[in-house]
């Protein structure tokens, strides 16, 4: 297949279109690798998702999920890939739990590029050791897709990360290359996955990791997860988890001054961040509904610990990039 989408090519916009185009990559990818065996990284984002569950419709246990854990995932992620892949799709899947040494690699560091280049850096690091544990792995595939291919130079999966090491030389197999994102998620439902994966918000690949600002301590971290966690449970709760495009939690490295219990309680402030955007070039606020912004505060205030405050970020991009780091 060329990297070039063919004039001809329609949107994949229904469930029969995608039944069709599933059809074809398996048998194609059936034909490219016969019975060898196929490594991919899975974070669990919706690009990785959809090729795993291609995959296995096309290769079964001939592909290989590897899901590093960096520490750095929301709330429940790295369960919920494991419940969807390896107990509901019974995928090969190896699960590596790396929290430690990503953690312990950042202590502190408060650049956001070097925080960036050493998440990016172990991340290969640790999916090259498992790679090297297995034999017969003549592929790779990759959750590439089409703008990915308008954008950049066309290496997806391991954009963050700079690529794997010389020496590890696959053949890729990129059976979403052509579709844009829309149609990755139509796909994705013809496969079977559930919504909470296929119509999840763009997540950045440092995860929290640039959500936690500054140097990253595990206790701030942890804050920075529950509060997350809250705002989207109340977010899918008002609907609000389908109009807004991206919406999390970041935590900056200072403390203020508050009262809890009749006590002086120094905490963290939970920033909240909501925003709208067609290509995240540009970015306009989301509203969100005073009763909802009260209730949240309520809730990340008394139930997690160490956050004392919760501000609401109003900054449209441009000024304000998307992230804080
Ligand atoms: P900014 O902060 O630049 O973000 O306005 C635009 C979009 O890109 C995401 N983002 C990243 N994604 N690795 C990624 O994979 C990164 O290092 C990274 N930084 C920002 C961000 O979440 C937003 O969707």
């Amino acid at each position: 297949m060329s990297n070039v989408r063919p004039e001809s090519m329609a949107r994949i916009t229904t469930k029969e279109l995608a039944d069709k185009f599933i059809a074809e990559q398996v048998s194609e990818v059936q034909k490219q690798v016969g019975d060898k065996k196929v490594l991919l990284a899975l974070s669990g984002g919706v690009d990785s998702s959809v090729v795993a569950a291609l995959l296995i419709k096309a290769i079964g246990k001939q592909l290989i999920c590897v899901h590093v854990n960096h520490g750095l995932m929301r709330k429940d992620e790295s369960e919920e890939v494991i419940r969807i892949f390896r107990d509901g799709l019974d995928a090969n899947l190896v699960y590596v739990d790396a929290t430690d040494r990503f953690l312990d690699k950042l202590a502190g560091i408060s650049d956001p590029e070097k925080k960036r280049k050493i998440i990016g850096g172990e991340f290969i690091v640790v999916f090259d050791e498992e790679a090297r544990k297995l034999t017969d792995v003549d592929f790779l595939a990759q959750g590439t897709i089409y703008p990915d291919i308008l954008e950049s130079d066309g290496v997806k999966a391991l954009h963050n990360v700079g690529g794997l090491p010389e020496d590890m030389k696959f053949e890729l197999v990129e059976p979403i290359k052509l579709l844009y994102k829309d149609e990755v998620r139509v796909v994705g439902k013809a496969l079977g996955l559930p919504s909470s994966m296929v119509d999840r918000q763009p997540f950045p690949g440092p995860g929290l990791g640039v959500r936690c600002l500054g140097a990253i301590t595990r206790d701030r971290l942890h804050a920075l997860r529950e509060a997350d966690a809250i705002l989207r449970e109340e977010f899918e709760i008002c609907g609000l988890s389908k109009k807004v495009w991206q919406y999390f939690i970041a935590v900056p490295d200072m403390k203020s001054v508050g009262v809890k219990n009749d006590k002086r309680y120094e905490g963290w402030p939970a920033i909240i961040r909501a925003v709208n955007t067609t290509d995240a070039m540009t970015a306009t606020i989301e509203e969100i509904p005073y009763e909802v912004l009260h209730k949240i505060t309520a809730r990340i205030t008394n139930e997690v610990e160490g956050i004392n405050r919760v501000l609401l970020d109003l900054t449209p991009k441009p000024v304000g990039t998307i992230e804080w780091e």
